[in-house]
């Protein structure tokens, strides 16, 4: 049994309108399968409609009656029913194109079409179309304790951690719900006593870069795949850019919503606060060999060093990010056969282009794009046959997902082996 407050109920009983009732019938039939007891306001959702084959396969086949589509997908309705706004702060997430690429990314009618209906139709809706994993780059910025109605692995690791806010992670459809009626079940990492460490994870080497944090953040997933690590012993305090990779490997290999850093983040200025004064149920020390190992791994899926395609910017790069690949590749050239591409928020595009760095990183020949994700919206090059990223993540995507060959490395081994079109990158140049 749900209990629910007088607003709560109201929803449900339609006095909020139809599309309310119907979000708030999945919240509730949602938070029964989980054994919620009661259901929490939220502040903000990222998620919109979503693009997979089967949505855009039935939004064609339905004429593009995008409305339907929704009460489909987000409200498990087969009867559609008026959309009215979301009544809490929502983003969108990945998209399947560049707006300013579209040619030259070879983005065919359908996907266009897409793309234009929905966009037109989550803007109505009151949803700011981010198209980014880093929405916290772009505005939606949770504070410490909020509740949150997230998706996406990266971004969603980050909320929790790096924010002390709380989210699960959600769904395409508990998204859509949620947004129109601002609650989701107070169950998992929602409540205070499910976020303490079940993990003791000690570091016993030098972490000081993101390619480190990748590394590490891949290494730790594996071993507690989607329990909730501690990690002590690390020299030096990461950045904000280092936790990203970080966050974003560790929900790669493992699943990771939560991490603690012994004080780093902020449920854990000491270790007993981080485990809920309570022993650990797993001690690990992590030493260079682990780490090297999981190098040898993510990087067994190519054997040829002469590179062609270097992606850079997963999760979404920061402004700050931007800046350090300029100051890297100011009056160089990249090598004829290589593309490059920046990742970045559509957001932080107009300062990119206020700071010169859009036109340094054009005269170099990469490109800086906004919106997408090579991995996810399988927007590789045609022809492309060896790829080079300095994100674990992507790495891992490209190589398990769309089964290409790619290399992981630094910042610096991508820039050398744009400009060389060779791969050059070894497991401890640092
Ligand atoms: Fe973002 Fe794609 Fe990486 S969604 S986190 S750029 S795999």
């Amino acid at each position: 049994m749900v209990k629910l407050t007088y607003y709560e109920q109201d929803l449900l009983n339609g006095r909020y309108g139809k599309d309310k009732q119907k979000a708030m019938e999945f919240i509730v039939e949602y938070a029964v399968a989980l054994g919620a007891e009661r259901l929490i306001e939220i502040k903000s959702v990222t998620g919109g409609l979503g693009s997979s084959k089967n949505i855009l396969e039935d939004l064609k086949q339905n004429n593009y009656d995008i409305e339907k589509i929704f009460c489909e997908y987000k409200l498990n309705s087969s009867e559609k029913v008026k959309v009215t706004k979301v009544c809490v702060p929502t983003a969108t997430l990945i998209n399947l194109l560049d707006p300013h690429k579209i040619d030259e990314l070879h983005i065919s009618d359908d996907v266009k079409k897409y793309c234009d209906v929905n966009e037109e139709y989550v803007k109505k809706l009151g949803m700011q179309c981010l198209y980014t994993c880093a929405p916290y780059l772009s505005g939606f910025i949770p504070m410490y304790g909020e509740h949150l109605a997230w998706m996406e692995s990266s971004a969603v690791v980050m909320a929790n951690s790096v924010f002390g806010a709380r989210t699960n992670t959600e769904s395409l459809e508990s998204t859509g719900a949620a947004s129109l009626v601002g609650r989701v079940p107070y169950w998992g990492l929602h409540i205070k006593e499910n976020r303490y460490a079940t993990h003791h994870i000690n570091i016993k080497t030098k972490i000081d870069s993101e390619f480190d944090y990748g590394l590490l953040g891949y290494c730790i997933g594996e071993i507690v795949q989607e329990k909730i690590p501690v990690i002590t012993g690390l020299e030096k305090r990461p950045s904000f850019e280092d936790l990203k990779h970080f966050g974003a490997a560790l929900a790669a290999s493992g699943g990771v919503e939560l991490y603690h850093i012994v004080g780093v983040t902020p449920e854990a200025d000491t270790l007993e606060e981080a485990l809920g004064y309570k022993h650990p149920n797993n001690y690990t020390e992590i030493k260079e060999k682990n780490l090297e190992d999981i190098y040898k791994k993510i990087n067994s899926s190519s054997k040829d060093k002469k590179i062609d395609f270097i992606i850079i910017g997963c999760p979404h790069a920061s402004l700050i990010q931007v800046s350090e690949i300029v100051d890297k590749i100011k009056n160089k050239k990249i090598n004829r056969n290589v593309k490059m591409w920046i990742l970045i928020p559509y957001s932080i595009k107009g300062l990119c282009d206020r700071q010169g760095y859009t036109e340094v990183i054009q005269s170099f020949g990469a490109e800086l794009l906004t919106d997408i994700c090579p991995a996810i919206a399988g927007l590789v090059p045609n022809n492309v046959k060896n790829i080079a990223t300095n994100s674990i993540k992507q790495a891992y995507y490209l190589t398990n997902l769309m089964n290409c060959k790619c290399w992981y490395g630094t910042l610096n081994n991508c820039i050398s082996g744009a400009i060389s079109g060779k791969w050059e990158g070894v497991f401890n140049e640092n």
